[in-house]
């Protein structure tokens, strides 16, 4: 048989390992998606789409529609890419790969502020370029700049920014954006932005895009999607922007990939865009389970958590417990029937546990009262 291409046996599977679903009996802390159904109005909209028999073939980039309601979404964070810019791809994730592609040769180096997101270093490790796993600051999650620039090397092609952060929580100060604008300018680096959770930032200054920043524009690749911040992760729907010679290639790379995304779930994307009132109640759910978990879970013994800034994640410094995170998952399963991924999937994330608090407030309370029972019978 000839040979698999050799740069998949380093993809790693992320948290697949700790995502298996378990009885009924374990509280999930685990699972990275809104507990809400897709709003009504959406699913209306892709019914209606269906019903006038949108079912073939429309523009590879997406209708102009929705490539403008795109454009007029991310005005509203400031940032200004034209529709004619925008891709529509199949979900967010895909949106980062094309982005990848777009951007990067085999070979080049690539920073991540770690612990990331598994599923960039599997995509870069798929297209044959190098992960390069920056640690951040342990007390805040916030990037560590002199770190940053100790990681540089002449082969060091883009550096990838997700604020607010999965797994850490982390919302980057418009300070600190621009410092990464800089950084990224003075070693003339490719930024690419996924700002899945822009919608879900609990702290007064907000999601800040580094394409905001002089020097900022001609080199950010901004992406997002409907997953999170609109219920939506089963829609498979993301969008990726940015200067046109990169939006060029990436609209090569779509139509060679996919085409395009369903036809008739583009109506019902920019029906969500349009959504503020169910959007705003999300968000402001969320908020109030952050601030009930992370009191709740900053009183356990031997966890010691940063207060999430943005996002549904909480991530626990457990090293106080005398286990090692992947310990502390396992027995939490076994011993008190909750369910977390430990932060060494990722590099960068020893020590450490993400819990998800997308998840009822009973199932919040319930869990994290196990974990304290746990902890105390030591
Ligand atoms: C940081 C980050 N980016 C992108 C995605 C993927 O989004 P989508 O489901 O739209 O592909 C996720 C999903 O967990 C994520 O956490």
């Amino acid at each position: 048989m000839p040979e698999v291409n050799k740069n998949i046996k380093d993809v790693g599977t992320g948290f697949a390992s700790f995502l298996s679903p378990p009885g009924p009996e374990v509280v999930r802390f685990t699972v990275g998606q809104p507990d809400f159904d897709t709003p009504e109005a959406v699913v209306q909209s892709a019914k209606d789409s269906l019903d006038r028999g949108e079912t073939v073939y429309t523009r590879t980039q997406g209708s102009v529609e929705l490539c403008t309601a795109v454009s007029n979404h991310l005005k509203r964070h400031k940032i200004s890419i034209p529709a004619e810019d925008i891709v529509i791809s199949p979900g967010c994730k895909q949106a980062i790969l094309y982005g990848m592609m777009a951007t990067l040769d085999p070979g080049d180096e690539v920073l991540l502020l770690a612990p990331a997101w598994p599923s960039y270093d599997g995509m870069l490790k798929l297209l044959g370029a190098v992960p390069i796993h920056v640690p951040v600051n342990r007390e805040n999650y916030h990037p560590d700049f002199t770190a940053l620039e100790k990681a540089v090397t002449g082969k060091t092609k883009a550096i990838i920014v997700n604020s607010p952060n999965n797994p850490t929580g982390a919302v980057y100060e418009p300070k600190e954006v621009e410092m990464l604008v800089k950084f990224a300018e003075k070693h003339d680096l490719w930024i690419i932005d996924d700002m899945i959770y822009a919608t879900l930032v609990w702290e007064e200054y907000g999601y800040t895009s580094p394409s905001v920043y002089e020097g900022g524009k001609d080199r950010t690749i901004t992406i997002g999607g409907w997953s999170k911040g609109w219920a939506m992760t089963g829609w498979r729907l993301g969008w990726v922007g940015g200067p046109s010679e990169v939006i060029d290639a990436v609209k090569k790379i779509n139509a060679s990939a996919a085409t395009h995304v369903a036809t008739f779930l583009m109506p019902a994307a920019v029906t969500a865009l349009s959504l503020e009132e169910e959007t705003k109640n999300m968000a402001a759910s969320f908020r109030q389970r952050r601030d009930v978990i992370h009191e709740l879970l900053d009183a356990l013994p031997g966890l010691s958590v940063p207060k999430p800034e943005g996002a549904f994640y909480a991530l626990c410094d457990v090293t106080g417990t005398g286990m090692d995170d992947v310990e502390f998952a396992t027995r939490a399963l076994q011993e008190a029937q909750v369910q977390l991924i430990p932060g060494s999937l990722m590099q960068g994330g020893e020590g450490l546990v993400r819990i998800s608090y997308a998840t009822s407030m009973e199932n919040i309370e319930e869990g994290v009262k196990r974990l304290r029972n746990w902890l105390s019978s030591f």
